[in-house]
């Protein structure tokens, strides 16, 4: 078979990850990483035993390289896929794709020009139990769905300076709700703060309302103390716990209390594996599922500088 060549941009906490998989996967092969701080350049590629940059200039004409990650800060996210878009490569960008929805439509637009594979590192949907979840959902076995709650807290990660909870944190399940309901919300409203953190929100709790009165809530925060993933929905027949850090499904309905065991599985593994593939076929998370999510992040934070309920139009 012959291996997609890759390569990852922003060799940091998250973009290391993505290197250690690339090179894992039977599907690509890692050619070079790149990264501003030359001394971590040197050190990943050293241990990934690949070409180090410290931009991506150069690295971008190796035609060999047909598909890059973009894991550099969510402020430079849309700069790096841009150039990468520009240079004719496929993109994987991490969340939240752009710092404003204006950079994300530029990044479609150029995508879609080019013809060129352009997904978002919306991880949450390579969880098997999320999958199970949207299943069970689509073949009604949950009932009739009713409202769903997901719960993000936990300590600031200090390394992220440069975006809020919002664009950060409560993104992924913005796009989990999206991808569960099966479509978009038609209003938002959101409640932000700042406690902690001296530039950007801290905590966010934000309602999402469906067609036909359904519903979603998201807590997400950088204050408390321990770390909590967890996801609910409420069917009219049964509810259904998804616990994302161990991922640990539990589904109770009237007579009983159920837990499917799954096989542990790193999600990054199975998004990464996706991603090279679809660069033949059409990708689980597309590029207006990112850029879908950011319109709703950004409308949040307008809902709660105003107090009021914001209308989305799709
Ligand atoms: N999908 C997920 O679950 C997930 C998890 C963690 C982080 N992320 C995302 O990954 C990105 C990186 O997060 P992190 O925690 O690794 O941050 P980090 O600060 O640890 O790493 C960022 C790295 O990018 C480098 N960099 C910055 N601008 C660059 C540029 N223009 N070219 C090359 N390198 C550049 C920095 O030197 C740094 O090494 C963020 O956008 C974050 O939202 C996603």
């Amino acid at each position: 078979m012959k291996k997609l060549g890759v390569a990852v941009i922003g060799t940091g906490f998250w973009g290391r990850n993505h290197a250690r998989v690339f090179k894992e996967l039977a599907e690509t092969e890692l050619l070079a990483i790149c990264d501003i701080d030359a001394e971590r350049a040197r050190s990943v590629a050293k241990q990934f035993g690949v070409t180090p940059y410290t931009s991506t200039g150069r690295m971008l004409k190796n035609e060999n390289i047909e598909a890059v990650s973009i894991c550099t800060w969510s402020t430079s996210l849309a700069r790096e896929a841009l150039k990468a878009l520009n240079a004719g490569k496929n993109v994987l960008v991490e969340k939240p794709m752009a710092a404003s929805v204006k950079q994300a439509e530029n990044l479609l637009k150029t995508a879609e020009k080019e013809g060129l594979h352009l997904t978002v590192g919306f991880l949450m949907r390579f969880i098997p139990g999320l999958q199970h979840i949207r299943k069970a959902i689509e073949d009604r076995t949950l009932g009739e769905l009713v409202c769903a709650n997901a719960k993000r807290v936990g300590q600031w990660p200090e390394r992220i300076g440069d975006v809020g909870v919002v664009k950060d944190t409560a993104i992924h399940d913005l796009d989990v709700m999206r991808y569960v309901f099966d479509e978009d919300p038609v209003a938002i409203y959101a409640k932000t703060g700042s406690i902690a953190h001296r530039k950007f929100e801290d905590y966010a709790q934000i309602m999402l309302v469906f067609k036909g009165g359904k519903s979603a809530f998201i807590e997400s925060n950088w204050l408390t103390p321990y770390k909590t993933r967890v996801f609910m929905v409420t069917g009219s027949e049964a509810i259904m716990k998804l616990d994302y850090i161990t991922q640990e499904l539990t589904i109770e309905n009237a007579k009983e209390t159920v837990q499917p065991r799954y096989t542990m599985q790193e999600p990054l593994k199975l998004e990464l594996q996706h991603f090279a593939k679809c660069i033949i076929e059409k990708p689980l998370v597309t590029g207006e599922d990112g850029l879908k999510a950011l319109k709703i992040a950004e409308a949040a934070l307008k809902s709660s500088a105003t107090g009021k309920v914001r209308s989305l139009r799709n």
